[in-house]
Order: structure tokens, then sequence, then C-alpha cells
């Protein structure tokens, strides 16, 4: 049976244009996706391009309205309604939340109402401070169950060298193994 995905957005606005082409990977694999975005990544015009145009975008793509309040989110896991969860792109901020257990964002929420049925969750990690102020929460995550990272990477060593972005073009694959319980692997990529 055709599985539903949910595909959250946080804020790193730099990698929207990639989780565009990431939306379609994830369709064209025959999943069903349900859009969510967190507060910032909904609300805030940037110089990476104004929010409406992403929001049509996405909602164009996945052809569902994008999950945007505390609302909206809370019947996710109640209902059942995601076979899996991934944030793409997951900052800092995020995943700081998260290791916390905090759920003040319609992404936050959606991860803690979705793993409470025990079903995967995915991060695709695109922060600068990966190797830095968030690597333990990146290291806290990886470690509980039901939640994965899809495999990343530095992405600028000399300028950022703190800074990991996913490589989002193993989403889909990092979503087909995290749905048979497994790590897609390697989880560190090389330069
Ligand atoms: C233009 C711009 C680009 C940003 N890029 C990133 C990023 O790549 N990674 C990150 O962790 N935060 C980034 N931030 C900061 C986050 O947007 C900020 O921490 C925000 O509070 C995140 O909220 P959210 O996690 O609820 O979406 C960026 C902010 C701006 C304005």
């Amino acid at each position: 049976m055709r599985k539903t995905v949910g595909f959250a957005l946080t804020g790193s606005f730099c990698t929207f244009q990639k989780a565009l082409a990431t939306l379609e990977t994830l369709k064209a694999a025959d999943y069903a996706v349900i859009p969510i975005m967190s507060f910032n990544a909904y609300s805030l015009d940037t110089r990476f391009g104004d929010s409406a145009f992403f929001r049509e975008k996405i909602e164009e793509i996945t052809g569902n309205e994008i999950i945007h309040t505390i609302p909206q989110a809370e019947p996710i896991g109640p209902k059942k309604l995601l076979d899996a969860l991934v944030i793409c792109p997951c900052t800092g901020n995020t995943m700081a939340k998260l290791a916390a257990g905090i759920a003040d964002t319609p992404v936050t929420l959606a991860a803690k109402s979705h793993l409470r049925n025990g079903r995967p969750l995915v991060i695709a990690v695109s922060t600068n401070d990966a190797l830095s102020a968030a690597a333990p929460n990146i290291g806290s995550l990886k470690n509980r169950k039901h939640i994965y990272f899809v495999p990343f990477r530095q992405d600028d060593p000399t300028e950022k060298p703190n800074s990991a972005v996913a490589d989002f073009s193993l989403v889909v694959n990092t979503v087909d193994a995290a749905l048979r319980g497994e790590q897609l692997q390697p989880t560190l990529l090389g330069g």
C-alpha cells in the first residue's frame, strides 16, 4: 500500500530550493507527502526567497495543504497520519528542541506526536554548528529509538569548519531504510 510521509521544513532557508527538488523525488518514489513547516519556515521572507513562493511550490508539488500550526500538527499521532516523518532541512534550533523534549512549533510537535506511535523520524541536518553547539544534540538524537539521520557531510570545511549538511539526494533511500528499521550507512559522508 502507498505510504504517507510527512515532510517538515525548518528555517535553513539556503536549502529550500534543494528541499523542493527532494519533495519531487519522494513523489516520484510513490510516497504520498504531507508538508509541514515551522513557524519561521512558513512565514519568514529571507535573502533566499519569499515565504509565499515556497509555500505555493510546496503545496503544488505535494497536492496537500501545509500543516503550519500547533493544532494542525497535534492529530498526526492520534490519527496515525504518517508512516514516516522527515525533517528536511532540520535546523540546529529544531534539533536542540527535539533533544530537550520541547514541542513548541508545528514541526517539533509533529515529531513528538508521530513518535508516540513508534514510527520512524528522519532528520536531514543543515546547520553551521553541527560539529560544535549542535553536536551533543545530534549524538543524543542519533542514540534514540525510531530516529534516523540522512547521511551528512561537512559542506565547507575551510569557511565553515563546524557546518554539516545532509545529502538530500539520499532522503528517499534513508526513508526506505528507516521504514525497515534500518539506518542508511554510511551516516557520515566524506568530503
Ligand atoms: C537567511 C537565514 C538562513 C538560515 N540558515 C540556517 C541554517 O542553514 N541552519 C540553521 O540551523 N539555522 C539557520 N538559520 C537560523 C534559523 O532560521 C533560526 O534558528 C530559526 O529560529 C529556526 O527556527 P525553526 O527551527 O523553528 O525553523 C537561518 C536564518 C536565516 C534568516
